[in-house]
């Protein structure tokens, strides 16, 4: 038993062991949100204002990690980088004006300590050796897929209750763009230059237009950047469960 799962991870690549991991974080968050009736509406709106933190941040995150990725010997995920920050340049803008067409108001939230404890280990994740940058913004992209799923869902939800649906449609909108290939491209485009590099190798030369590659460092990045999202969606998950439970379910 012990030696199939060494087996099994010895044949896995840097990418594919990434996604094991991340795999494991989504499923478990996933499952807590399937059921969004035991969260009251107050709640969920809630987690939409620090989901947008993360949107506001997330443009300086690219350009810190396309800065630090410059150090690769050869240019091509620091062009990969710079593509996903000007794709993503303006998106906080258009989702701030979306929720506060549905009374979201971003400029009225109160601080959430793990939220901010949060960015503030990604910012400094994405400011490490360039390895380490490649496996972190690896892993975060491949769970802003989730997260749009997640929110998309949650939106419906919400607007549901409120009666909003017109009033939502950009919020809507918002998420299906990102879904609709944005996030897969940004995950998979970083994705090629983890794919095939074996586990068991420390340093692997560059190859083309993929640069030289510490493996260690990229999983040990990817692994940093889970955990703190799983803590944070630990805490996020915590705070609406409280705030479910002390608020008017009957306003909804
Ligand atoms: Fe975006
Ligand atoms: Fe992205």
């Amino acid at each position: 038993m012990y030696e199939t799962t060494i087996n099994n991870n010895t044949q896995l690549d840097v990418s594919a062991f990434i996604d094991q991991r991340n795999q494991a974080f989504i499923n478990h968050a996933k499952a807590q949100l399937k059921n969004l009736d035991q969260y009251s509406t107050e709640a969920l709106e809630w987690l939409m204002m620090e989901h947008y933190q993360f949107s506001f941040r997330n443009t300086k995150f690219l350009a810190d990690a396309a800065k630090l990725t410059g150090s690769f010997d050869t240019d091509a995920v620091q062009k990969e980088l710079i593509r996903n920050h000007a794709e993503e340049n303006g998106h906080a803008i258009i989702y701030k004006k979306a929720l506060k067409k549905i009374g979201v108001d971003i400029d009225t939230r109160t601080e959430f300590p793990s939220t901010t404890h949060f960015l503030d280990t990604i910012g400094e994740i994405v400011g490490r050796e360039p390895s380490t940058v490649l496996g972190a913004m690896f892993a975060t992209e491949t769970a802003a897929i989730f997260e749009h799923e997640v929110f998309l869902e949650i939106s419906n939800e919400v607007l549901k209750r409120r009666k909003l649906e017109e009033e939502g449609k950009k919020l809507v909108w918002f998420h299906e763009m990102h879904l609709s290939g944005v996030e897969q491209s940004h995950r998979d485009e970083l994705g090629v230059f983890l794919q095939g590099l074996p586990l068991d190798k420390t340093v692997v030369e560059k190859d083309g237009h993929r640069p030289t590659i510490n493996t260690q460092q990229a999983v040990t990045g990817a692994e940093l950047a889970i955990e703190a999202m799983t803590k944070w969606w630990a805490d996020l998950l915590d705070q609406i469960r409280a705030d479910s439970k002390t608020r008017d379910f009957a306003t909804a």
